[in-house]
């Protein structure tokens, strides 16, 4: 099935898009396939949560699952770290995603 999902893209745009919770797909993937940020600027290292390049915060009050460690690790490196910062890549795209709403951190330079 799909869920809604919210993305604001690096420019301050809202975009309500659809995403499948059948194609095991993750955040960043999402993003890169509605090219919500330049190729390029996001899911560099491949989802390994080894770049950074997909962080965004979390804005709606969902319960995600937890950082495993090499998020927390990736986190702690990262610039513009927030409270509710993720890392795109590290989240699958699940039911109990549906109404998530999400801001993309600015990239990395
Ligand atoms: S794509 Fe590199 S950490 Fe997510």
């Amino acid at each position: 099935m799909d869920i809604k999902i919210k993305i604001i893209d690096r420019d301050g745009v809202l975009h309500e898009i659809d995403a499948p919770t059948d194609m095991n797909m993750n955040l960043m993937e999402v993003v890169r396939s509605y090219e919500l940020a330049p190729e390029g600027t996001i899911g560099i290292c491949g989802g390994m949560a080894m770049c950074a390049s997909c962080q965004c915060y979390v804005k709606s009050d969902h319960g995600l699952p937890e950082k495993s460690d090499d998020e927390e690790a990736m986190l702690a490196e990262a610039f513009n770290v927030r409270e509710n910062s993720r890392l795109g890549c590290q989240l699958h795209i699940t039911e109990a995603m549906d109404g998530l709403e999400v801001e993309l951190a600015p990239e990395e330079l």
